[in-house]
């Protein structure tokens, strides 16, 4: 694999908890706009893996760079700053909040010259157009004033993608983006993320295989903390061991 042009490389990344190997010796690498799907079963280690690739946890080994700097040791915060971001498996909205207001957060947050300056949100004019014209671009503007905890489950979890971009990331992970949604919303989030950045490379956490093969070109299949193989959708989709231990688990 080209590691050279690469937007996220890791190299031998592990995350044990007590004695559970949860990620074990993950190498897994994203190209620019690349669309990357992760899947396997419940307890494979996929959230934990977005935990250390984003920083939430450390990795007690291995390397992450991301756009060629080393950033394995470097806090969330500081890798947001860089160029990831993530949404989560649970909701993380503030849910007292309005729409607005949480997308406003969420660019301040990222905004590099909040270092420098202090000054009300209210008088900064760009970052209200780049939250507005983020909450057009998603379609959630007829909502701008509802508090997010009034918002449908599936506009939720919108609301996460749309807040995700704020910072103008370069790898975005999306942790089950489409859990928990009913039939007519996940058409809408497939379309949603059909329509992402092109140059924005995306790891995607999905369950359903035909969401994940949809909109992947490569897979990555986690077992156990494991990489049980990784390549083009159509040679994992063929390979016997994913077939047996994984695909046809599911397919039945
Ligand atoms: N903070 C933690 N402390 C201890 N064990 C943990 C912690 N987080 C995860 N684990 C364990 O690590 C393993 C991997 O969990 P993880 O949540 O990464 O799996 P997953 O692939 O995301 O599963 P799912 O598909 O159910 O979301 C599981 O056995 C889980 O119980
Ligand atoms: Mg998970």
């Amino acid at each position: 694999m080209e590691t050279s042009s690469a937007c996220l490389v890791l190299e031998g990344v592990s995350r044990h908890f007590g004695g559970l190997k949860a990620v074990d010796n993950v190498n897994l690498t994203l190209q620019p706009g690349e669309r990357h799907a992760l899947i396997g079963p419940n307890g494979a280690g996929k959230t934990t893996l977005f935990n250390v690739i984003s920083g939430e946890l450390r990795a007690d080994a291995g390397t992450i760079t991301l756009n060629g700097a080393d950033v394995t040791r470097l806090a969330a915060h500081q890798r947001a700053a860089r160029g990831i971001a993530r949404t989560f498996q649970i909701t993380k909205l503030f849910p007292n909040l309005t729409v607005i207001e949480n997308m406003l957060v969420a660019c301040e947050a990222l905004d590099r010259r909040r270092f420098t300056m202090h000054r009300p949100l209210s008088s900064c004019a760009d970052l209200v157009e780049r939250a507005t014209n983020l909450l057009d671009e998603y379609r959630l503007s007829p909502f701008r004033r509802e508090l997010a905890r009034n918002l449908s489950y599936g506009d939720q979890r919108k609301l996460e993608v749309a807040l995700s971009m704020a910072g103008r990331p370069r790898v975005l992970l999306l942790d089950e983006p489409m859990a928990g949604l009913s039939s007519g919303e996940r058409d809408v989030m497939q379309a949603l993320l059909r329509q992402l950045d092109p140059s924005i490379a995306v790891l995607l956490i999905e369950h359903d295989i035909d969401v994940a093969f949809g909109f992947a070109e490569r897979i990555t299949v986690l077992y156990q903390g494991r990489v049980l193989t990784e390549g083009p959708k159509e040679m994992v989709s063929a390979n016997r061991s994913v077939q047996e231990s994984y695909l046809g688990l599911l397919v039945e």
